[in-house]
């Protein structure tokens, strides 16, 4: 007999589907995959270099379970350069990709039926992660008439004497859009007030394109940053998907807490993983590798904006960051009965592959990664049209 907390677990849509388009594809079928929550390009070469030479020097054994020294310290320095947050490398934790640091936080907090606010659309995993911890997720609805932003007054009604932590995700999966900056100074000041922490997922940082402001919470105030766990990644920043490198920057006390759940968990995150993401940082081929990888995402936007606005009653805003965009399909998935019904039509019908928006808490939408080649983001799209056409 399976424990409670299991069986509210939920298989990841977006990984089921990229293993059911790698299947259609190993057996000639001719997909185009919008699935993926993964850059295509790959890990630079001086990443890869890098750790190969660890390996070759023998980095092979456990390191601490915070990280490793060196990537500690250069975490730091890259938090006060770029995020404008100064955390000493004691108060930073490497983690197994940014998904750990998530799952460490919360089960460093969570005690059963305790609340924990997310805005909604969300990125699925936080929803089971915070039920596998024993709390209750609390959606905080925003809506793409107001361009999918957080607003103060949706959190405040939502607090209770259970609420324990609020999930920033901005930039956002699925939507792509930035929150702005004023309505996030409110709420962290209303979390302040009620002894509420915040967990804030920057992992998409570096896939800003013009027009929004970045900034990270735990910048807005000392006493914010105090109750501010700054979760990142080198997942999406340096595609290194693969290698399962994140980090959690918060309050000395607290980070020595994450420590000791990663060195139950996991020990660490893999010694030579840990000198690719140090050099990745260190060498400024890593600087000039995040802007071409913006400009290549930026193009694709543009593009796949432009086509999806060509397809007769979808509603579509263009995002201000990520490889992702959240078009409204509710036209047509009312017609069929539902989104999961009209993404099995679309590959059926179109060998096109989307994930529906049901998956992150928004029936009727579609989100469509566009971390592949051009050619085939106008193919995709194209082909979507017209499979759209007989339904109509
Ligand atoms: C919002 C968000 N946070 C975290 C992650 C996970 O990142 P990592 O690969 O570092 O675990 C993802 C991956 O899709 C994501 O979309």
């Amino acid at each position: 007999m399976l424990s409670e907390r299991v069986k509210t677990l939920k298989p990841s849509p977006t990984i089921s589907l990229t293993a059911k388009v790698r299947e259609l594809k190993s057996r000639g079928v001719d997909v185009i995959g919008f699935g993926a929550g993964e850059p295509d390009i790959d890990t630079p070469e001086f990443i890869k270099e890098a750790c190969a030479k660890a390996l070759r020097e023998g980095k092979t054994k456990y390191p601490p379970a915070g990280g490793i020294p060196e990537l500690r310290e250069a975490l730091s320095e890259k938090l006060e350069k770029f995020n404008g947050v100064r955390y000493k490398p004691s108060e930073i934790v490497v983690t197994v990709g940014a998904k750990l640091a998530i799952y460490l936080i919360l089960s460093a907090l969570i005690n059963e039926g305790d609340e924990v606010l997310l805005p909604s659309p969300y990125w699925v995993t936080y929803e089971d992660q915070i039920r596998l911890c024993g709390g209750v997720p609390v959606l905080v609805p925003t809506s793409m008439g107001e361009g999918f932003s957080l607003k103060f007054e949706e959190v405040e009604k939502r607090i209770t004497e259970r609420t324990r932590l609020i999930i920033i995700n901005s930039p956002t999966n699925p939507t792509g859009m930035v929150y702005r900056r004023r309505e996030i100074e409110r709420i962290a000041e209303l979390c302040l007030k009620r002894g509420i922490y915040i967990l804030s997922d920057e992992c998409y940082e570096s896939l800003i394109f013009e027009d929004s402001e970045f900034f990270s919470v735990a910048s807005l105030s000392e006493e914010v940053k105090r109750i501010t766990f700054t979760v990142n990644s080198f997942s999406k920043t340096y595609s290194m998907t693969g290698w399962r490198v994140g980090y959690v920057a918060c309050e000395e006390s607290l980070a020595r807490v994450l420590v000791s759940i990663n060195s139950h968990l996991v020990s660490n995150t893999a010694t030579f993983a840990q000198y690719g993401a140090l050099e990745a940082l260190k060498n400024p081929e890593g600087e000039r590798f995040v802007r071409e990888a913006r400009e290549i995402y930026r193009r694709r936007r543009e593009i796949i904006y432009e086509a999806l606005k060509e397809i007769p009653e979808v509603r579509v805003l263009k995002p201000d960051a990520t490889f992702y965009i959240f078009p409204d399909f509710s036209f047509y998935t009312s017609k069929v009965g539902g989104d999961v019904k009209l993404a099995e039509y679309l590959l059926e019908e179109a060998k096109v592959a989307v994930v529906p928006g049901s998956a992150f808490g928004a029936e009727g939408f579609f989100r469509f990664s566009f971390a592949l080649e051009e050619d085939g983001i106008r193919e995709g799209v194209k082909r979507v049209k017209e499979a759209l056409e007989s339904l109509v």
